[in-house]
């Protein structure tokens, strides 16, 4: 079986951190968004991945390389326009071959056993496998409708409400996938559809399988989702020291702190958090719950909560910060220090802030 992993795609709901960097790179508990597919599929015995990728690649190429460090050999496909999930699929056929193979989008997160459905794919006669999850909102979504616990219908973003089983990012497909790609037409957003090409696999009568998610699923579409990714997945946490707790900090909850880290008496760790290397956390600071810190950041005197920053980034300040993703070598300083002791910003393009 192969895998091949989706990190074309914009990421224009999450500017102005993707103007500088791969969405698929942000980290969620200071792991690599996409590594979370990419761990899947490395699990279910996958050792041929190709990784599709759009214009912005920024990092992606120097995290994963050719994959021998993970015991996997990576295959790069470009995939210029962002053209769609099956487009992806397509371009992506001479890789594939005659295997069997997972397409996972490497903007969503799922806790699940994709290995043990990997195994069941490739035990049955299934044409394809899909992972469905209730949600709130279809309409954002690629959805599908059971009768009498089968598929019989896939729609791609429903005007109207027709089921609210959406299809997660993680598929399971076989080559016969791709004469049907080929014949496919662009939908009203100009992608080749995948939710489409499955839909012409039902219609020729293939058969298409699928699981509930167990755990629970994210698509990290938006800053919102992303914050929650990592507060699910910081949920998991286990307690591990790497760097320097001082006596005199209040700790609780499972607290990951990397090496090289110091935590300053006086501080509070409120776990679940995740603190990279070489970070400092002042006296007087807070930290958590639901909180990642990078490598290289220091909260001096800031509380902060339910929020993630990026490597390199100090807060110095007595604020309290809250639900709040801050991007790399960034400075939030008091403004206290300030002459007009006034706000002050610099602040890139498509930036929020919240006073
Ligand atoms: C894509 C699929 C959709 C699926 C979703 C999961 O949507 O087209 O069927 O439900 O991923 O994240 P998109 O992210 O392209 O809007």
């Amino acid at each position: 079986m192969k895998g091949l992993l989706l990190a074309g795609g914009h990421g224009t709901r999450l500017r102005p951190l993707t103007y500088t960097g791969n969405k698929h790179m942000l980290p969620i508990a200071n792991k690599p968004m996409l590594m979370y597919g990419f761990d899947q599929m490395r699990a279910s015995g996958i050792r041929e991945i190709g990784v599709i990728l759009g214009p912005l690649q920024e990092g992606i190429v120097e995290a994963l390389e050719d994959g021998s460090k993970f015991g996997v050999k990576v295959t790069y496909i470009a995939q210029p326009e962002p053209k769609g999930i099956a487009h992806a699929v397509l371009i992506s056929k001479e890789f594939v071959g005659d295997s069997p193979f997972i397409v996972h989008l490497g903007d969503n997160l799922l806790k699940d056993n994709i290995p043990e459905f990997a195994r069941e794919f490739l035990r049955s006669e299934a044409d394809a496998s899909v992972i469905l999850t209730r949600v709130n909102d279809p309409e954002r979504f690629g959805v599908v409708l059971l009768e009498e616990g089968r598929i019989i219908k896939l729609i791609e973003k429903p005007k109207q409400y027709i089921s609210d089983l959406a299809l997660a990012g993680v598929y399971f497909l076989r080559p016969t996938i791709f004469p049907i790609i080929e014949k496919l037409r662009p939908s009203r957003r100009n992608e080749l559809e995948i939710t489409d090409a499955i839909q012409k696999l039902l219609d020729l009568g293939g058969k298409i399988t699928y699981h509930e998610v167990s755990g629970w699923w994210k698509d990290t579409g938006r800053p919102e989702d992303i914050l929650e990714a990592n507060q699910l997945v910081l949920k998991d946490l286990k307690t591990s020291i790497g760097g320097m707790i001082e006596h005199g900090v209040t700790v609780s909850g499972e607290v990951e702190v990397g090496e090289g880290t110091i935590v300053h008496s006086g501080a509070t760790l409120r776990g679940p958090i995740v603190i990279g290397d070489h970070s400092e956390i002042g006296d007087g600071a807070s930290v958590g719950p639901n909180t990642s810190l990078g490598s290289h950041v220091r909260i001096l005197g800031a509380t902060i909560e339910n929020s993630i920053v990026l490597d390199g980034t100090v807060v110095d300040c007595r604020e309290r910060i809250v639900d709040s993703i801050i991007g790399k070598n960034s400075r939030i300083i008091s403004s206290l220090t300030s002459p007009s002791g006034g706000r002050r910003f610099v602040v890139g393009e498509s930036t929020f802030v919240s006073l």
